[in-house]
């Protein structure tokens, strides 16, 4: 190669160092610009409008007016921008947004943009989360809509931190997250391990709620209800004012997961321990569980369908609970 050539590869390869060097600088000044910033700090009051939005939220959640959310949404968002640190508005916002996406059935018809609903409830999950790391319950429920969000967009790297966030969660508060993982993976087909790992997480809540192993044949939760408390990580394994039917609620689903699962008899004694509840007779929800103890059998194959967005409307009966317009009203309708 003659020397003038030569010097011009050189001086090529100098430019093209040159530019990597730069390039490399750069995504490093925005790397460390980005580290570097203030996180953004808790706050530690709360507003009056928060607290507003607060007794609207509960009214609207506890009288099941889905139709209101709209309306709790929008005092919601606005005492979250007056204070953004404010971790239980934020997470009051997520729940509102989780709902409307959970208990969609009850719309006339869905618009493609419910979905939005997914995007905006991790948003201000992950807000609560990062403001207030120790609420294992804004964890689970954060893992629970990436779940979601991830399989509306058919997201596999969203639906595994989903899966983490959530076995994270349980191990954080695993009375009220092996529920909520539990529930959530309720969904996959019944064949999959991750349905029977679900499964298997209604068990654990069951076994830790009892404080000893539930026989697996012949579950009879009466003996237990004695256990019931309002104070401590266990009181999520009962009513209380949060959730008035939370009992009622648990053994709906796990009812559902078993006859998903194939399993009639040991379903049928599940669905019927929500008779050990004393507020049984208040529960608005009942004719829904006696149905399905009369209809296990033939739920088996309904609860098994894969459910399809946008897809045809099927009453509440024959559906699994987490598809159901009482996905959440199961629990906490008053
Ligand atoms: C199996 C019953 C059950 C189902 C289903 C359920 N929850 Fe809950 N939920 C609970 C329990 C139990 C708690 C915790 C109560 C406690 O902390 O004492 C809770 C906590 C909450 C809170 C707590 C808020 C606060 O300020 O403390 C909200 C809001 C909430 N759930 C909304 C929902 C929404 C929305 C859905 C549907 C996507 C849902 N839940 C599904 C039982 C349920």
């Amino acid at each position: 190669m003659p020397t003038s050539s030569r010097l011009a590869v050189a001086r090529h390869a100098t430019v093209a160092v040159a530019a990597t060097a730069l390039t490399l600088l750069l995504s490093g000044c925005a790397f460390m610009a980005v580290a570097t910033a203030p996180a953004k700090p808790a706050s530690p009051t709360r507003t009056a409008l928060a607290m507003q939005a607060d007794a609207l939220f509960w009214q609207t959640l506890h009288s099941g007016r889905y139709e209101d959310i709209g309306r709790a949404l929008e005092v919601q968002t606005a005492a979250y921008l007056e204070n953004p640190g404010d971790a239980l508005t934020a997470a009051h916002a997520g729940w509102l947004h989780i709902w409307r996406l959970a208990e969609n059935g009850r719309l006339p018809q869905v618009p493609a943009t419910i979905t939005n609903d997914a995007v905006m409830a991790r948003k201000y999950f992950e807000e609560a989360v990062r403001l207030q790391p120790g609420e294992a319950r804004f964890q689970g429920f954060l893992g629970s809509v990436l779940l979601a969000e991830g399989a509306i967009h058919k997201d596999e790297k969203l639906t595994r931190r989903g899966y983490y966030t959530l076995l994270d969660s349980v191990d954080a508060w695993p009375e009220f997250n092996l529920f909520t993982a539990g529930y959530s993976m309720s969904r996959q087909p019944a064949d999959s391990a991750r349905f029977k790992e679900a499964l298997q997480m209604q068990w654990r809540t069951l076994d830790l709620c009892a404080g000893e192993a539930v026989n697996r044949q012949d579950p009879d939760f009466g003996r237990y209800m004695a256990l019931a408390t309002t104070s401590g990580p266990k009181r999520v394994c009962w009513n209380s004012w949060i959730a008035p039917h939370n009992f009622e609620g648990f053994v709906l689903n796990m009812g559902d997961m078993l006859v998903k699962a194939g399993d009639v008899a040991t379903a049928r004694k599940i669905y019927a321990s929500a008779r050990h509840s004393p507020t049984y007779g208040q529960w608005k929800h009942r004719a829904l569980l006696e149905q399905r103890i009369a209809e296990a059998a033939e739920n088996v194959a309904a609860f098994s369908a894969a459910v399809v967005p946008g897809g045809p409307k099927v009453p509440d009966a024959k559906r699994l609970m987490i598809h159901t317009t009482v996905a959440c009203m199961a629990c906490h309708q008053q």
